[in-house]
């Protein structure tokens, strides 16, 4: 069994993080309706906005994309609308556990993707934070998460046994993790295969009782990616950013 990685490893992987998360403030304006997204790396982007509204009189209002970020913003005093109450959102900022050279995401690995992708899906751009580790040539190697309906993830699971190359897992196992929607998520071990995410996106949504796919294709316009050595923003050609 692999141990936990050394201290110094885990400390140099949240300053990744936090310099990721921070820099990607530099696309917030005064103004803007902003989807806050979920995970260890975007809470340090939710943490910079709580700090420019106290001491730089930041004026944004914030969409979370979870329970989890909607505790940690209204503990800052950042300013919430629903996604209903907002309708527009002029930028959304979040995580993502991969992203390939065509900025398609697999998210989800924190169980907010279907709020995530609601919110990404009302955003006029997409800004991703994360670390050099999410950089991959690729999707896949992360497994991809599902949700899926409560009462049908067994038979979810059936369907995808037969799409999916590796084992399906239901997240919690014995005791199954319960989404913010009251879904469950299955995890699958697709490995570094997903060369067209558009395609098993539309197929495995075909499938009755999920809910949503963690592939986020056409949504991300830029990812604000920290290595040990420099923080890198790369803008997708073509994108709403560019
Ligand atoms: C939450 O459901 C996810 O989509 C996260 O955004 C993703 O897992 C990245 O999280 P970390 O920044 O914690 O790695």
């Amino acid at each position: 069994m692999r141990g936990a990685p050394p201290a110094h490893i885990v400390d140099e992987v949240e300053a990744l993080k936090r310099e990721a998360g921070i820099a990607a403030c530099s696309f917030i304006n005064s103004g803007m309706t902003l989807g806050l997204g979920t995970g260890s790396t975007v809470r340090y982007t939710v943490l910079e906005i709580g700090r420019r509204i106290v001491e730089e009189g930041l004026e944004v209002k914030g969409v979370p994309t979870s329970e989890a970020t909607r505790h940690l913003a209204e503990g800052l005093g950042i300013p919430l609308l629903t996604l209903e109450q907002a309708g527009e959102i002029d930028l959304t900022i979040d995580g993502a556990d991969e992203f390939d050279p065509d900025f398609q995401l697999i998210k989800g690995g924190g169980g907010a993707l279907t709020r995530e992708k609601r919110v990404a899906a009302a955003s006029r751009a997409m800004v991703v934070v994360a670390d050099v580790r999410k950089q991959v040539p690729v999707l896949g190697g992360f497994d991809l998460p599902l949700e899926v309906d409560i009462g049908d993830w067994e038979g979810v699971r059936d369907e995808l046994d037969l799409i999916c190359p590796g084992s399906v897992r239901l997240r919690g196992g014995q005791t199954p993790y319960v989404t913010d929607n009251g879904g469950h998520i299955l995890d699958c071990e697709f490995g570094p295969t997903i060369s067209e995410p558009s395609q098993l996106e539309q197929l495995i949504l075909s499938v009755d009782g999920v809910v949503e796919v963690g592939l986020f294709v056409g949504m991300c316009d830029a990812v604000v990616m920290a290595t040990p050595s420099e923080v890198l923003t790369m803008v997708k050609q073509g994108g709403r950013l560019d």
